[in-house]
């Protein structure tokens, strides 16, 4: 099998520092790249004081590679940051399943961001709405202008909108200018043109501005991704239309919704989190989407093909970047960003979604079939099993005799323990 495959067998039976050495070799790493990911706990006390304000230590998380990623056609090894266990694991097993049908298949709305502009105190909402949508060319010009590097890149202003917010202390003329930020996440290039243009529309329509911030339901931001899992490969008609079961419980029932798209957010804010980018803008535009009917509802669909085989797809705004903030100073996200070398933060965004889609596949099989305990019960085993103070081979054991008794606790393990001990 080429190294350039995700399809890995056992990869977690793997020393880490194979692990390590496979990656890098998929991914064409260079030294410095591959001495980064051998140093957990990876950034210094200089960066972290340079990244935040009142810096004092840093808080690491674990990074695992999901194996058997083909999105688009491409084999991806996905680097994902999660203190849960049992995430990793679903997705490499979800995508095993859907590999020989195809992989996961993307697209992309495009890379468009919207800032808000708030004005109040209008006597005449509905004249001042024209009154700024009469500008555009104008306003196109104010924003281009606050950005030129981006606009050389092929990015900025598209765009304008003017909403009027019913309100409660009276009627609100929203702005909405409409960015394209390319490869950057464009927080900071939407924010900028936000404020420079605030005073322009106050001037022209008599009002006060507010507030001037980009929206994180970035609707135009959208990806999608979908795959087809054969019923044969996972189990079977009966485990298929249970799963499409499971799905409709989660579309019809916010209570139930709800913890399926945050099984869904577990894969998608960990590739976030590895890649660098703004895990709460991306969950944030999430949980908004999902509710745009005025209902929240799943994120992903569940389907039976016409061959009787298993259809998900997935849809969601998704505004990561691969220039600025700590995707750009972080050194371990760049050396994760090294594995996944997405070609643009739209390619990034279309393995994100697919990551989400494979996870709801495995949390969906999982809760449809066996039920959720089964699996993570032994991975949580081997973490009592550690925090009972098992070391190397005694840890997995220690779990063994844990789960054999059906006492998954730090009590039951530290007996365990001893008694290993005492052999
Ligand atoms: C746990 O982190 C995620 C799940 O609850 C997701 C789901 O219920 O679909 C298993």
């Amino acid at each position: 099998m080429s190294e350039k495959t995700s399809r890995i067998s056992g990869f977690h039976t793997w020393s880490v520092e194979d692990r390590i050495a496979r990656v890098a070799d998929f991914a064409g790493l260079g030294e410095g790249e591959r001495t980064q990911l051998a140093a957990p706990s990876n950034i210094g006390a200089e960066l972290g004081d340079h990244m935040i304000e009142n810096f004092i230590t840093t808080i690491a998380i674990p990074v695992g590679v999901a194996t058997n990623l083909k999105v688009d056609g491409r084999d991806v090894l996905v680097p994902m940051a999660t203190e849960e266990s049992s995430v990793v694991a679903a997705v490499g097993n979800s995508a095993r399943q859907c590999y020989e049908s195809g992989g996961f298949t993307t697209s992309m709305s495009g890379t468009e961001m919207i800032a808000q502009i708030q004005l109040l105190d209008v006597p005449d909402p509905h004249r001042a709405r024209l009154v700024i949508l009469e500008r555009q060319a104008e306003i196109a010009e104010i924003c281009n202008a606050c950005d030129p590097v981006l606009v050389r890149l092929g990015g900025g202003f598209r765009g304008l909108e003017v909403r009027l917010v019913d309100t409660p202390t009276g009627t609100m003329v929203v702005t909405h200018i409409i960015v394209d930020t390319r490869d950057a996440m464009g927080a900071n290039a939407v924010n900028t043109m936000a404020e420079r243009l605030a005073p322009d529309i106050a001037r022209w329509t008599g009002g006060t501005t507010l507030l001037r911030i980009l929206s994180n339901l970035a609707d135009r931001r959208v990806v999608r991704a979908r795959a087809t899992w054969t019923a044969e490969a996972i189990g079977g008609e009966k485990v298929r239309d249970a799963m499409v079961a499971a799905y409709q419980f989660a579309d019809n029932d916010p209570y139930r919704a709800a913890t399926h798209n945050k099984g869904i957010m577990n894969g998608i804010s960990a590739v976030v989190l590895a890649t660098g980018n703004d895990t709460r803008a991306v969950e944030a535009g999430a949980h908004a989407y999902a509710a745009r009917t005025g209902r929240y509802r799943s994120l992903t669909t569940w389907e039976v093909t016409a061959e009787g085989h298993l259809a998900g797809a997935i849809e969601l705004p998704l505004a990561v970047g691969l220039v600025g903030g700590a995707v750009k100073i972080h050194p371990t996200a760049r050396a994760l960003l090294a594995i996944l070398k997405p070609g643009s933060a739209e390619e990034l965004a279309r393995v994100i979604a697919s990551v989400g889609l494979a996870q709801n596949f495995g949390a969906m099989k999982a809760l449809a079939t066996d039920g959720i305990q089964k699996g993570h019960m032994s991975l949580h085993a081997h973490n009592i099993a550690f925090a009972a103070g098992a070391v190397g081979e005694e840890v997995g054991e220690v779990a063994r005799r844990i789960i054999a008794a059906k006492a998954i606790n730090e009590e039951a393990a530290g007996r365990a323990l001893a008694d290993l001990r005492g052999q």
